[in-house]
């Protein structure tokens, strides 16, 4: 029987070291013992973007890259998005476990009454340009959060990490709203506690002049079932700012605007914005396979393709697909649609996307879907973070717990000049 070791050899000393494997992976610090000589540091490891290194052990979330699987607390995604709801699956990704009825009764109280946001959050917004990207006042807006709520600095108080988590599941999609309304010049709508989480949503963005908003109950499915999409996918790039933020125990407001802010950029969660954007630019079918080439010569990257850890179809493309003709039905057929069909097509075939393993990511499809509900492309970026919040904290209620965590701070290689003397402005 083999052991469940590592043997390194040091040509530099000769030395050799047993290095111990747990969970098919190595403690970095156990490098730290390899040393030339006693005033040697010791080895490190060099990984930009953390392409090979596990930053914590948790057990929210399951992907299988290899094979597509996305699993929550062990629940496939697939069965969760047929089956589920975003509050019951926010639940289970904070608390490891479905709830009975009790418990989600009053989990869905709890988040139903904490949607209203302070009156100075709108003046807040109001100092906004007309024409401010809502995902900038969102990043910001929920930071602001901080100052209100200044009991959520007690992290260590499971009492106040509950209420926290309560105050930004249910806020998250109001302070969403405002900021689109802001764009639009409307007037904010308050929230309405008879209507579900999504219904509610939407009727904060959509509602007019009518006395109460309906919501349309297939779009509030697809909403909803987005949401759950969206809800945690382990440790990508908002989340792990989310964990590095929270690491120097900063208060969940300032580290879910982090978040925000991570997944705003166009290689994360700004991507779906980025989809529309160019398949907008492509214009027509007929124009895809020259856009291809022009992104295999490396002039850009086709957006909504590719991912750190799906070498397979990202399985939450497969349900967009799926729920993408339900809406149409509703809506009419966002055209664009045979557009990225085509360019799915094509890529799918060429041995550049191939050999690469660059498949269709959940960004893909989704902006296709939001911008037949009449959404602008600015918010899409919006809703991805509505549904990620429970995912958030769930990670960073697990980390906030977690003995072996600690604040985040990453060695660097230093190549810069050695010491030398300051030279007067006269001489340089
Ligand atoms: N179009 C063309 N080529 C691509 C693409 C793409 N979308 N993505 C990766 N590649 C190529 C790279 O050029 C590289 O080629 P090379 O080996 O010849 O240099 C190879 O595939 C590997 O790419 P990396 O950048 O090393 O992969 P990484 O894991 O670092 O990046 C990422 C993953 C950022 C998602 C990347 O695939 C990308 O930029 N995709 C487009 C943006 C996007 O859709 N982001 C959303 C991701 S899903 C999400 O965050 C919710």
């Amino acid at each position: 029987m083999s052991k469940n070791s590592l043997t390194i050899t040091d040509n530099r000393t000769g030395k050799t070291y047993e290095i111990p494997i747990e969970h098919e992976t190595i403690n970095a610090m156990a490098l730290r013992q390899i040393k030339v000589n006693d005033e040697d540091f010791g080895l490190m490891t060099y990984d930009p973007g953390f392409k090979n290194t596990a930053s914590c052990k948790s057990t929210i979330t399951d992907i299988d890259g290899d094979k597509g699987i996305l699993r929550y607390r062990g629940y496939p995604i697939e069965q969760l998005a047929e089956k589920s709801t975003f509050l019951e699956t926010a639940y289970l990704i904070i608390n490891g476990e479905l709830p009975n009825q009790k418990q989600l009764d009053d989990w869905t109280w709890n988040i139903t009454n904490h949607t209203i946001l302070h009156e100075n959050v709108k003046k807040h917004i109001d100092g906004f340009r007309y024409d401010a990207h809502p995902m900038g006042i969102l990043v910001s807006t929920v930071a602001a959060l901080s100052t209100f709520y200044p009991n959520s600095k007690q992290i260590a108080n499971p009492k106040s990490r509950e209420k926290q988590i309560y105050r930004l599941i249910a806020k998250m999609p109001t302070l969403a709203a405002f900021a689109y309304r802001h764009s639009r010049g409307l007037p904010y709508i308050l929230p309405d506690n008879e209507l579900s989480y999504t219904g509610n949503f939407l009727n904060m963005m959509f509602k007019m002049t009518e006395l109460r908003y309906k919501p349309t109950p297939v779009i509030e499915k697809a909403m909803d079932v987005l949401f759950i999409l969206h809800a945690d996918h382990e440790q990508n790039c908002g989340t792990t700012a989310m964990r590095t933020v929270g690491s120097s125990e900063a208060d969940p407001y300032c580290a879910t605007s982090a978040a925000a802010a991570g997944l705003y950029g166009p290689l994360h969660g700004g991507a779906n914005e980025q989809v529309l954007r160019m398949l907008r630019e492509i214009g027509s079918k007929d124009k895809v396979p020259e856009y291809v080439k022009r992104a295999k010569e490396g002039e850009f990257r086709l957006m909504g393709f590719g991912h750190r850890v799906y070498k397979n179809y990202d399985p939450r493309g497969k349900i967009i697909k799926q729920i993408a003709d339900e809406v149409f039905e509703v809506t009419g057929k966002n055209e664009i649609i045979d557009i990225a069909n085509e360019l799915e097509r094509i890529a799918l075939q060429d041995d550049y996307f191939i050999s690469r393993k660059l498949y269709p990511n959940v960004d893909f499809y989704s902006g296709i879907i939001y911008e037949a509900m009449n959404l602008p492309v600015t918010i899409f970026p919006v809703l991805f973070a509505i549904g990620r919040t429970p995912g958030w904290l769930a990670q960073w209620q697990e980390l906030v717990t977690d003995k072996e965590q600690a604040i985040s701070r990453p060695r660097q290689i230093y190549l810069g000049e050695d010491k030398r003397d300051y030279i007067p402005m006269e001489l340089r």
